[in-house]
């Protein structure tokens, strides 16, 4: 079988890119391992810090985040990377021509019930003369490689440089990350849906009509039945999404009016969107393309409405 190296190494990719794509596995297996260990690695429970966003610290978030953060800071080629656990852009390498964005543990909310959990890559070129946070408010477009690595039975990786999405499973007996799918491909149609329907009440009309429609199932205009799933790490839901179809969505609501989002542009809509998109999938926030945005801040959020391209469409035109 083949492994990341060796894909990378065969498929036209820059010798750059390879050896950061490299760099960014080896975080992967060992947050894996540690993912693993459970209450026996101490990775368990909450420290009594808050990150800029606002939300208590788990230590494994802040585990994964100082893992990444030395490997990356180790690695010449990276420029600078910006975290969702770290305030501001950390400045690695003046002459690296990376900028790595990430979200080190995404799912934060699982760890402790041991369930899915994972993490998400975007790469960025670095831009000459441009330092700090204005050197990553360049849209998703841009994007040189998205990646995830998802901690769950089997830890998965994904990965696009954009020429499609390919996936790989770590193979416990060695370490090494195994191609599995060269051609990831999401289906244009589908009948599952993923959304945290505890916030419905606070959804604009636009949203509330779309799932009271896909509610009624067969009876009404859509004719036919919707399962509905929710994992609560985005990199599961979108990990189904890639798998086997469906629509994920955390789209704007209005339970605070100070948040109107939930998720963030840099490290977790940017990256899934170029890996759906080039699995044949759309992402969009109902209005605009999400690869499109113009970022303004390393830590913005948006709304994001992903996944099956005939499914979206359809929730899109509830948006015009
Ligand atoms: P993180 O754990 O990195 O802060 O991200 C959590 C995000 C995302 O992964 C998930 O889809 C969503 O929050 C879950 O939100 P709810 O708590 O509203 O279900
Ligand atoms: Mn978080
Ligand atoms: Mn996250
Ligand atoms: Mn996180």
């Amino acid at each position: 079988m083949q492994t990341l190296t060796d894909f990378l190494s065969s498929n036209g990719i820059d010798a750059d890119l390879q050896q950061l794509l490299s760099t960014l596995a080896e975080c992967g297996v060992e947050i894996s391992e540690l993912v693993r260990g459970g209450a026996l690695a101490g990775v368990l429970g909450a420290t009594e810090s808050e990150n800029v966003q606002g939300e208590t610290q788990k230590k494994l978030d802040v585990i994964a985040n100082d893992l990444i953060k030395a490997k990356l800071a180790a690695q010449p080629l990276v420029n600078a990377l910006a975290s969702e656990e770290e305030d501001y852009v950390v400045a690695c390498h003046s002459d690296g021509k990376f900028l790595v964005s990430f979200d080190p543990l995404d799912g934060s909310s699982n760890i402790d019930i041991n369930s899915l959990v994972g993490t998400i890559f975007s790469v960025l070129p670095a831009q000459n003369g441009i330092e700090g946070e204005a050197a990553f408010m360049q849209p998703g477009r841009n994007q040189l490689a998205a990646c995830y690595m998802l901690y769950g039975p089997a830890t998965v990786l994904a990965l696009s440089t954009g020429n499609g999405t390919i996936m790989f499973t770590l193979d416990p007996r060695d370490g090494q990350f195994k191609l599995v799918d060269e051609a990831v491909t999401v289906p244009a149609d589908t009948a599952e849906f993923a959304i945290n329907t505890s916030n419905q009440r606070f959804w604009q009309p636009a949203m509330q009509s779309y799932i009271a429609d896909l509610l009624v199932g067969k009876e009404g205009k859509r004719e036919k039945n919707f399962n509905m799933r929710w994992i609560a790490a985005m990199v599961g839901d979108v990990h189904r999404v890639l798998s086997r179809g469906g629509i994920f969505m955390y789209p704007q609501d209005s339970k605070n009016v100070a948040k109107p989002f939930k998720l963030r542009l840099m490290y977790e809509a940017n990256p899934m969107a170029m890996l759906v998109e080039q699995a044949g999938g759309i992402a969009s926030t109902g209005y605009e393309t999400i690869m499109d945005i113009q970022p303004t801040d390393i830590h913005q959020r948006v709304a994001v409405i992903l996944g099956s391209a005939n499914e979206v469409e359809t929730c899109l035109e509830y948006h015009k």
